[in-house]
């Protein structure tokens, strides 16, 4: 029979100097869908790769003093590294540097430009001449360039653009039609609300003022623009309309493109209408996740917290932080990372839960029956509950993963190992093991831990690629014939008469407090001054002391009430391209939904402070007397992150 085939991308990452770990986060994800789907029988073409061109990265080489091939080439050899460390099974790793991509990407400019979907005309925007750099009018900086502050002036350049606004009610009709295109549904709204029934605009495509890119082959002084270039890899990789295109037909349409949320809206919009005017069927699916941010902001900006993948994973083990990115979230919202929140979940779900299990498991069948039980075994009391949770637990993880929900499907295993370890409790092996003739009953309750164990390390392989085999070494399961993903659906795989090896803890407990400082020591937290704030009186403040004040109009992404308290709310907003957390006192006011999709303004550079725990980065603005309060929005198409004054 031939084999089903599933196919899976993560975004081509642009190089960046420093990879921090959320950037391994879409990757990590794709990775444990692929192991699962490969377990299942599929035949998985899992892709990844580098998106390498573009303007910045030709300052950044020139900087440097390097060419821009040079430059990424470094780049991409540790990004490639760290999958390697992080034991990522891509099938293929495309750069968009790469031969047979760059002649793909010119013949699809070609085609679309021959069937009329792309077409010359002028790009309008404020030039900053120093800087050979376009910028829109929200980008500008007090109407000046935002890389160097000097004038800008309005050009015109001569481009091609790409006609999206063709497209709009197709993209329309098949978001509708296909609810499973978009996920979660909550992007599906905002794609369909705030672009695409507003109306698109055609796209520019091609540009003349640099040239570290893919060159148009009819119009040699154009390179392609972005998007063009670094969608198409999803197909380049499988040959799309090269000699050898067997994998294109094999693989194509993807099952899903894994994405970041801050690009959802290329990959709903840009890239299915691409595929339309090439005459290509959709992909199925496009997932966008959320944001791992650190508490004080930015990931990028990082304070405090060491967010080094590698780090990471040399001190505290490549299992533990892969479970960490998957388990802490729920894939979809955004979550904080911090190094804390690790250790608190090494120490109970990894150390205790799942560690202790095992060494208890093997250090009783090791001290009771010398490492293999007896045939002769009793079923008893409590037995029954203990099996139908196993009963139940590899189909519930196969729907949740079905699904991309990692965290929950983590958490449905962790219910189970932790009524294992109740199950130890109820039966009290210790008791039973003070009696000759309870030794067959004592076996059974042995067997049934080992077995539970054994289902545990078969559902756990696409999280974890290191701990499995070195349960199944303790438990005396290596190469045997009981650990392939079906045998998890039936109670009684762990065979008989097999003989345990006790081993090495395989999740050491740390010392939570002495951890912290150790990383803290690394990476040394930038602590400000505290300014002294004096004098009550009202003054009058001069236009210099007002523009001090950092205020933005800021996105509500997300609202939800602080547990234990009647009058604060606590809200990600967005900032451009940061996400903030803000706690504010206006609960009895306004309910968490009606905020959402709001856009407020937010004293920025308030210093942060917590609120029941709870960091607050800014304050949003609001007018009150004394039992009406109403927040101030902008209730204008304005860029979250423009300045207010
Ligand atoms: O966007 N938390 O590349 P990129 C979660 N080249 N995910 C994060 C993250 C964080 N803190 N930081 C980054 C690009 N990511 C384009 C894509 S695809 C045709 C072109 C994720 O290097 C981000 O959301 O900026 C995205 O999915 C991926 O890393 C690559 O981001
Ligand atoms: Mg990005």
């Amino acid at each position: 029979m031939e084999k089903k085939t599933f196919y899976i991308t993560t975004p081509i990452y642009y190089p960046s100097d420093k990879l921090h770990i959320g950037h391994s986060y879409t990757t990590v994800a794709a990775d444990a869908i692929s192991r699962y789907k490969r377990l299942r029988g599929y035949d998985v073409m899992f892709l990844t790769g580098t998106d390498e061109h573009g303007q910045k990265i030709q300052r950044k080489a020139e900087a440097k003093g390097v060419t821009p091939k040079q430059y990424v080439d470094e780049i991409v050899a540790g990004i490639k590294e760290l999958w390697k460390l992080m034991k990522i099974t891509n099938d293929r790793f495309i750069r968009t540097t790469d031969k047979e991509h760059e002649s793909a990407v010119q013949k699809i400019f070609k085609k679309l430009y021959d069937n009329g979907d792309i077409y010359k005309s002028e790009y309008e925007g404020w030039y900053c001449t120093p800087c050979e750099s376009f910028w829109t009018k929200t980008q500008l900086k007090e109407d000046k360039c935002p890389d160097c502050g000097r004038e800008v002036e309005l050009t015109k350049e001569e481009s091609y653009f790409f006609k999206l606004s063709k497209y709009q009610d197709r993209l329309i009709r098949h978001i509708e039609e296909n609810p499973e295109f978009i996920q979660p549904v909550s992007r599906q709204n905002e794609m369909l609300n705030n672009f695409l029934r507003p109306g698109l605009e055609d796209l520019c495509v091609s540009r003349t003022t640099f040239n570290w890119g893919v060159p148009v082959t009819f119009d040699d002084k154009h390179v392609v623009y972005v998007w063009i270039d670094a969608l198409s890899n999803y197909i380049t990789a499988l040959g799309y309309l090269s000699e050898d295109d067997s994998a294109y037909r094999r693989y194509w349409p993807a099952d899903v493109h894994l994405v970041g949320k801050e690009i959802v809206r290329f990959h709903t919009i840009i890239w299915p209408a691409m595929l339309m005017a090439l005459g290509e069927p959709l992909p199925k699916q496009v997932f966008g996740h959320g944001w791992l941010l650190l508490e004080g902001g930015k990931m990028s900006k990082s304070v405090g917290n060491v967010v080094d993948p590698v780090i990471l994973i040399n001190k505290y083990g490549l299992d533990a932080i892969r479970y960490f990115l998957l388990r802490e979230v729920p894939f979809g919202s955004d979550g904080v990372f911090s190094n804390e929140a690790l250790f608190q979940r090494m120490n109970s779900d990894l150390a205790n839960d799942l560690g202790n299990l095992l060494s208890r498991t093997v250090a009783m069948i090791d001290k009771y029956f010398g490492g293999v039980l007896p045939e002769q075994q009793v079923e008893g009391e409590f037995d029954n509950e203990l099996k139908a949770v196993y009963a139940q637990l590899p189909q519930k993880v196969e729907e949740l993963m079905d699904k991309l929900q990692f965290s929950t499907a983590l958490a449905e295993i962790w219910r189970a190992i932790s009524r294992t370890n109740k199950y130890i409790d109820e039966t009290m092996p210790w008791v039973l093991a003070k009696s000759e003739e309870n030794k067959p009953r004592l076996a059974a309750v042995m067997y049934n831990l080992a077995e539970s164990l054994r289902i545990v390390s078969i559902l756990i392989q696409p999280f974890m690629p290191e701990t499995p085999e070195k349960i199944w070494q303790q438990l005396g399961l290596t190469g045997s014939g009981a650990l392939d993903w079906e045998s998890a659906k039936q109670w009684g795989g762990y065979p008989r008469g097999t003989s345990v090896q006790k081993g090495d803890v395989i999740f050491p407990r740390i010392d939570i407090k002495k951890e912290l400082e150790a990383l803290e020591a690394m990476s040394p937290v930038q602590k400000k001054e505290p300014s002294d704030q004096q004098g009550s009186e009202k003054v009058q403040i001069t236009i210099d002391d007002f523009a001090k004040l950092d205020l933005r109009a800021a996105k509500v992404l997300e609202a939800e009430k602080v547990e234990g308290s009647d009058k604060l709310l606590k809200l990600k907003v967005e900032l451009g391209g940061e996400v903030r957390q803000v706690v504010s006192g206006i609960a009895k006011h306004y309910t968490p939904e009606s905020l959402v999709g709001k856009t407020v303004i937010l004293v920025a550079n308030l210093k942060p402070v917590k609120l029941r725990g709870i960091e607050s980065q800014g304050m949003i603005l609001a007018a009150s007397n004394d039992d009406t309060l109403v927040v101030a929005t902008l209730d204008g198409p304005i860029d979250s992150g423009s300045k207010v004054s």
